[in-house]
């Protein structure tokens, strides 16, 4: 008897099984890899048009970019995030805004910031920034590693509004501090707030705009922090995502009081996993905002009173 003969046959049922179960092993694999080593790398640059009412006309046209959520730290790969910054600086952008979380904490992450951060693009116009809940160290509770993460980035150029506003050319940029680290002030943020003048909100957290305190508010508020959900499965709600509003995952949601939001899935991560979620940085075109008005003006010329910009 050869050798061949003495080997035990395999039915057609136990080859088909061990296929299957080959496969999906190979499929599992596949998807492991593409979660953990693709997704959370492949950064999608999002264009899109802000129509913001009173745009003064010399900043039409004019881009405003979003980076929101980079944490920089022991999960987000340095050379990512740099060719990221760069990929950002050849656009030239007019105005860089990020939405929190510049860091996830550890014990030198304030050396990895300069080593970082000093490839951060800057606006031709401004630079500026608002804090997020990892901003403030662990349990969001250390106000002096965001002092000395201010101070850190403010060396390439980049300013934290803290529950303030600056003026960019005429457009007022409100900078809301951290809801979950206590710090969230919208009224001392508004309290210079013209509503008559165009204007653009930051704030980290998105559960904020269903905060009180907005004075009259009507506009765009720029947001992130959910980071998409991270992995979502297609046609169903991300399983994890840290707002109470689980409406809020990313994207462009209408809000009460006339106000749009804006949810970045962000440039970092968390634990490096990604799915149905790629990391975002997004390209604004500042726009006038069409409204009733403007469409009387464009048709009948300018009104005699009460400039609308
Ligand atoms: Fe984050």
């Amino acid at each position: 008897m050869s050798a061949h003969d003495r080997m035990p046959r395999m039915s057609r049922r136990s080859f088909l099984s061990a296929a299957v179960t080959a496969g999906a092993a190979t499929g599992a694999a596949a998807l492991g890899f593409y979660t953990r080593r693709v997704e959370p790398h492949w950064l999608e640059l999002v264009i899109r048009t802000l129509p913001v009412r009173h745009l003064p006309r010399c900043l039409e046209g004019r881009t405003l970019v979003q980076i929101s959520d980079v944490h920089v730290g022991a999960q987000v790969d340095d050379e990512y995030l740099v060719d990221t910054f760069c990929r950002v600086a050849a656009l030239r952008p007019d105005i860089v805004v990020l939405t929190g979380d510049f860091i996830s904490h550890h014990d030198h992450v304030l050396d990895q910031v300069s080593a970082v951060y000093r490839h951060f693009p800057n606006g031709c116009l401004a630079t500026l920034a608002v804090l997020g809940n990892h901003d403030y160290g662990p349990g969001w509770s250390d106000p002096e590693l965001a002092r000395a993460l201010v101070e850190a980035v403010a060396r390439f150029g980049i300013t934290v509004l803290r529950n303030e506003i600056r003026d960019v050319e005429g457009l007022q940029i409100v900078g809301l501090d951290d809801w979950w680290a206590g710090r969230f002030h919208p009224a001392q943020a508004f309290a210079r707030h013209d509503l008559r003048r165009a204007a653009v909100v930051l704030s980290h957290n998105p559960d904020t705009v269903d905060l009180p305190g907005w004075n009259g508010y009507e506009g765009w508020v720029l947001s992130g922090h959910t980071h998409g959900g991270q992995c979502k499965p297609p046609f169903l709600p991300a399983p994890l995502l840290p707002v109470r509003n689980k409406r809020y995952t990313s994207g462009e949601f209408a809000v009460s009081g006339n106000r749009r939001l804006y949810i970045s899935r962000g440039v970092g991560h968390l634990l490096q996993v990604r799915f149905n979620a790629r990391p975002e940085v997004t390209v604004f075109t500042l726009a006038r905002e069409v409204t009733e008005r403007n469409m009387y003006q464009s048709s009948n010329g300018p009104l005699p009173s009460t400039p609308d910009g």
